[in-house]
């Protein structure tokens, strides 16, 4: 009898402790820090607007808006165009395989550098990607104002699909940390 009133007043206790806030608190703790990732929309699956029948996490989706947002604003802007004449080529030839891969390397790469947990990068480094003797389907190496163009067209794409200009920063302070290895000129 009394090791059954001791086993019961430990169980009550524990239950009264984790009724407590300070265990509530621990229970539904937060990530400490979001990531940018998370801001972006995170892990939450919805469904794929592009591929019907299939999920994809928010967070993704929203940075791969961005990044097709954004080749279509540079394809279209004669600055930056000529760098892509292999990518052009194809896809005025209804051959999509390039604009493919690129929009999945530019998302897994942005997904990753956001703080995604469950995508990684497996393109080009950033330096051979923009180095003309590794990857040919870059015309000429690029230099600071084609950067800065890059980034303003970046800004531009990001707008159209409705980023907030505050993550439209955080999205551009992480554009910033490649301009040495993509700036080869
Ligand atoms: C001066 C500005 C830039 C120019 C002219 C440029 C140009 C290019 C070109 C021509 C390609 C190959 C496209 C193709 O597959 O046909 C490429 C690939 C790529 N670029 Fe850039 N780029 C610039 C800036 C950036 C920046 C700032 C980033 C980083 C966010 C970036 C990330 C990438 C990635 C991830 C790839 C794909 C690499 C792969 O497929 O292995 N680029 N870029």
């Amino acid at each position: 009898m009394k090791k059954t009133i001791l086993i019961l007043a430990v169980t009550g206790t524990m239950v009264g402790l984790c009724a407590m806030p300070s265990c509530k608190k621990k229970d539904n703790a937060q990530p400490a820090t979001m990531t940018l990732y998370d801001s972006l929309g995170g892990t939450e699956m919805v469904s794929d607007p592009s591929n019907s029948g299939q999920m994809i996490e928010k967070g993704r989706l929203g940075i791969r808006s961005v990044v097709d947002s954004t080749i279509f604003v540079i394809a279209a802007d004669p600055e930056l165009n000529v760098f892509f004449p292999t990518l052009l080529s194809e896809v005025t030839a209804s051959n999509l395989s390039g604009f493919s891969a690129l929009s999945k390397n530019l998302t897994d790469f942005f997904c990753v550098a956001t703080g995604a947990k469950n995508f990684t990068y497996s393109g080009k480094s950033m330096v051979a990607a923009h180095d003309p003797a590794q990857n040919p389907r870059m015309n000429g190496k690029a230099d600071a104002a084609d950067f800065d163009k890059f980034v303003a067209d970046l800004v531009v794409g990001a707008k159209k699909v409705g980023l907030s200009d505050q993550l439209i920063g955080r999205v551009g302070a992480i554009v910033n940390t490649t301009k040495s290895d993509v700036v080869q000129k």
